[in-house]
């Protein structure tokens, strides 16, 4: 069983992700990550990132590996885990172009339809190209300014910007970002993570056994 999670920037699919495949007892799947640690590995070999062949060819030389658990994603090259260098600012920058690429979205959607279920899988287009036979699908989304609050508690004062940042990235993000037809559209703006949790849990179809 697949269930999908998509919706826009700093939504909390990842939060939501990890709390209905903790529920469930599935791991969840971090589709973002993987077009994270594509960035970084075409910035660390000094690729141009618009470059899809040069980044491709590398990328196919990596024995990357994603690790999905409940509690949370990892990115692993043989021995070494990518995980905390895949939320740096220049990683920030350099996914929205990496993640246009169709040849990387192809490379990354391998990657995922590889992977053993059940499992809850969170991004942009889990419930339309990746898995479109998912069991159930949910699109998470909240007005800008709701979605900045949320990423700058601790920082009022920088609310405009982040607002501002996270419009342009959802413009950069529309092409692969939209609901299913059959996806549940949940407006978190006056949710909880709790709320948004069980939103989803409500809205799985009753299991069989
Ligand atoms: O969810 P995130 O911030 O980790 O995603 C990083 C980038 O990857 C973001 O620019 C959107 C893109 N992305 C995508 O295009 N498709 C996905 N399924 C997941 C992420």
């Amino acid at each position: 069983m697949i269930v999908t999670i998509d919706g826009v920037a700093a939504s909390g699919k990842s939060s939501v992700a990890s709390g209905v495949a903790r529920a469930l007892g599935v791991p969840y799947v971090s589709s973002g990550l993987l077009y994270r640690a594509a960035t970084l590995l075409g910035l660390e070999a000094g690729l141009r990132l618009e470059n899809a062949a040069e980044l491709l060819a590398h990328l196919r030389a990596q024995p990357l590996r994603l690790e999905a658990l409940a509690e949370g994603n990892r990115v692993w090259v043989e021995e070494r885990d990518l995980t905390a260098d895949l939320h740096s600012s220049r990683v920030d920058r350099g996914v929205s172009v990496v993640a246009a690429l169709p040849e990387v979205r192809a490379w990354v959607d391998g990657q995922l339809r590889a992977l053993p279920e059940p499992f809850v899988a969170e991004g942009r287009d889990m419930g339309t190209a990746v898995f479109p036979q998912a069991a159930a699908k949910f699109y998470l989304t909240a007005s800008p300014r709701v979605r900045a609050e949320r990423r700058a508690r601790e920082r009022p004062e920088d609310v405009p910007a982040i607002e501002a940042a996270l419009v342009e990235r959802d413009r950069l993000d529309t092409v692969q970002s939209a609901p299913a037809p059959d996806a549940r559209v949940i407006d978190t703006g006056n949710l909880t993570l709790e709320g948004v949790i069980g939103a989803v849990l409500a809205g799985l179809p009753a299991r069989q056994g």
